[in-house]
């Protein structure tokens, strides 16, 4: 998606031990593309690197984008320049929004569960179902008070009763996943967004208590961690010309690709966002994507070339 968009930073401020918010307007004021909770915009962060961050206000605003950045010490650096240089007055260039995390629309209860920075699209979904008079219940997990963003807007929210704040070194705040689970209902959409570990912990143990799959819904911020040390070279043929690529092993699908001329649409190339997915007509992907569900994996009709890379000698890309 392109980085077509404008906007002028209004107000910068520190939310919290490491985690700064950037309220983002119109260049000359007027209102900007309208939203759904859990959307998030592309930003291109001082130094080019371009990183996906959830809208977390009130997408009733109209006016204003807001977006919250954790500083990431071992990232590649988009989340620093973020913090370090990005100003109120500087102008940002950003994508419109895309919401891949989307509520549902149907009357079943909402357990939405935040860890960490995940808080951002999941504050967005709290404002708005309040608004909507939707029941829902929300539990956020951190590791103190003093690295939990939004803690003073949460626990003075109008929704304050339907939220839990849970961390990791006060005993008497904590509580098991698991439990929050087993006392939802198992019809219940599950909105779950942090760290991959978060998730991973919170869609295992749903997936144990036989919850449908398709009310577990999660949004991952980074990439799977991946070991890339047994990857082999293999082909890609590109279905409309017959043309053949041969991909290295050390080199991703979508730079090699690109080098030869074949253009891709993508974003984070992290596996993150889901801007590069290209549909596969032959051979096996070998998933290494955070962006698909395990069934869609498993269907292997589609990948992420920006991290994905293959299982048999070939894939044929319908590009
Ligand atoms: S570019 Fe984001 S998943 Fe490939």
């Amino acid at each position: 998606m392109g980085l077509d968009l404008q906007v002028l930073v209004k107000h910068k401020a520190v939310e919290a031990e490491g985690i700064c918010s950037f309220e983002l307007v119109a260049i000359g004021g007027g209102p900007l593309p309208p939203y759904e909770p859990g959307a998030h915009i592309d930003v291109q962060t001082p130094g080019g690197l371009v990183r996906q961050y959830s809208l977390c206000g009130d997408c009733a605003d109209g006016q204003s984008y807001r977006i919250a950045v954790l500083r990431e010490a071992n990232g590649r650096g988009g989340s620093q320049a973020m913090h370090d240089r990005v100003r109120e007055g500087d102008v940002l260039s950003i994508s419109p929004p895309r919401n891949l995390f989307a509520l549902a629309d149907d009357e079943a209860p909402i357990l939405l569960l935040a860890g960490g920075i995940g808080i951002t699209p999941i504050l967005s979904m709290a404002i708005d179902l309040k608004r909507r008079g939707k029941a829902f219940q929300m539990h956020y997990f951190t590791r103190n008070r003093s690295r939990t963003a939004f803690r003073d807007l949460v626990g003075s929210a109008d929704w304050a009763s339907c939220a839990q704040l849970h961390h990791d070194d006060d005993a008497s705040s904590q509580i098991d996943v698991r439990e929050v689970l087993a006392a939802a209902s198992s019809l219940a959409h599950v909105y779950v967004c942090g760290p991959a570990g978060f998730i991973d912990a919170v869609l295992g143990h749903a997936r144990d208590m036989a919850w449908p799959e398709d009310r577990l819904h999660r949004e991952y911020f980074a990439p799977v961690a991946v070991d890339t040390d047994g990857d082999s070279p293999f082909d890609v043929v590109i279905a409309s010309t017959g043309r053949v690529i041969h991909i290295p092993a050390n080199q991703s699908v979508l730079s090699t690709l690109t080098s030869a001329g074949i253009d891709v649409m993508a974003s984070c190339e992290q596996g993150v966002c889901g801007t590069c997915l290209t549909r596969v007509l032959d051979g096996t992907p070998d998933h290494r994507d955070s962006y698909l569900t395990p069934d869609e994996q498993a269907r292997g009709d589609q990948f992420t070339p920006c991290c994905s890379r293959a299982r048999s000698p070939r894939l044929v890309l319908d590009l």
